[in-house]
C-alpha cells in the first residue's frame, strides 16, 4: 500500500473519532459568522462534510488523490454535489501561486489539524526535508520533521489569508497546554489586528500521530482583520 492510501486510511479513522466526541463541533463554533471557507487539506472528508451540514460552502484545497476521492465520495452520497477541489500540494514557496486557481469569493480561510508528512513517499520526503532546510527550518529528527511540515502548511494558510485578505483558523494539537512558546503566532506579520484563542483537550490521533499517549490539547486560533 502507498504512504498516502496509508496515511488516508489512519486519518479516516481518527477523524470519525473526533466527529463522534464533538471535537468538529467546537471546531465549528468558532466560525459560525463565516459563508464561504477555504479549507487546506480535507482528510478523507467527514471536516468538508460538518462545515456544510453547518451551512457553509466550502473549497478544498487537497494533493492526496485517496484524500480526494473519499471526500467526494462522501459528500456525494450525502447530497453535495458541487463542492469545488482544488489538487495542490501547498508549501511556503508555491502557495502565492495557488491564489490564481481560486475563483470563488471566499469569507475564511481554515487550517484544521494541518500534518500529513507520512503520506508522503521516500523521495518526497527527501524533497520536502531540502525545501525546509533552504527555508531556515530546524529538523532534528523526523518528529520535528511531521512538525516543521504541518509548520510549512500553516505559514502556507497564513500567507494565503494575507494575500486574500480574509480571517484565518487554525486548529493544531500539541501536548502542551500553554500558548506562549507557539512560534507561529506572528499575527502582526501578516495584517491581522487581532485574534481569538480558545482549547480543549480530546483524543490523541493515534493513527496519525504515532499512538502517543500524552494528552492532546485542540488550540483553536481565529486570526482577524
Ligand atoms: C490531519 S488531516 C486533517 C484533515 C481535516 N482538516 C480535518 O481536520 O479533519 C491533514 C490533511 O491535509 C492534507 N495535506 C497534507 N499536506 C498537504 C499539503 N501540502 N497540501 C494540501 N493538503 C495537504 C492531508 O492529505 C490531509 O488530508
Amino acid at each position: 500500500m502507498e504512504n498516502n492510501e496509508k496515511y488516508f486510511k489512519a486519518w479516516d479513522s481518527d477523524s470519525k473519532v473526533l466527529a463522534s466526541n464533538g471535537t468538529y463541533d467546537w471546531m465549528l463554533n468558532h466560525i459560525r459568522n463565516y459563508n464561504t471557507i477555504l479549507e487546506i487539506g480535507c482528510g478523507s472528508g467527514i471536516s468538508t462534510l460538518k462545515l456544510l451540514q453547518d451551512g457553509h460552502n466550502v473549497v478544498v484545497i487537497e494533493f492526496n488523490d485517496f484524500c480526494i476521492n473519499a471526500a467526494k465520495d462522501l459528500l456525494a452520497r450525502n447530497g453535495y454535489e458541487d463542492v469545488v477541489f482544488i489538487k495542490w500540494q501547498i508549501s511556503e514557496l508555491n502557495c502565492r501561486k495557488l491564489i490564481e486557481r481560486i475563483n470563488s469569493n471566499i469569507d475564511l480561510v481554515i487550517c484544521w489539524n494541518p500534518g500529513g508528512a507520512a503520506a508522503l513517499s521516500s523521495t518526497e520526503m527527501q524533497n520536502k526535508f531540502s525545501e525546509l532546510l533552504s527555508l531556515e527550518y530546524e529538523i532534528n529528527s523526523i518528529e520535528s520533521f511531521e512538525s516543521a511540515y504541518a509548520e510549512d502548511i500553516i505559514r502556507s494558510a497564513f500567507i494565503i489569508g494575507d494575500i486574500l485578505n480574509k480571517d484565518l483558523h487554525i486548529i493544531d494539537r500539541f501536548y502542551n497546554e500553554d500558548i506562549e512558546n507557539m512560534e507561529y503566532i506572528k499575527e502582526h506579520e501578516y495584517g491581522y489586528s487581532d485574534w481569538l484563542f480558545d482549547q480543549i483537550t480530546g483524543p490523541t490521533n493515534e493513527n496519525t500521530m504515532r499512538g502517543l499517549s500524552n494528552q492532546i490539547y485542540y488550540k483553536s486560533f481565529l486570526f482577524t482583520r
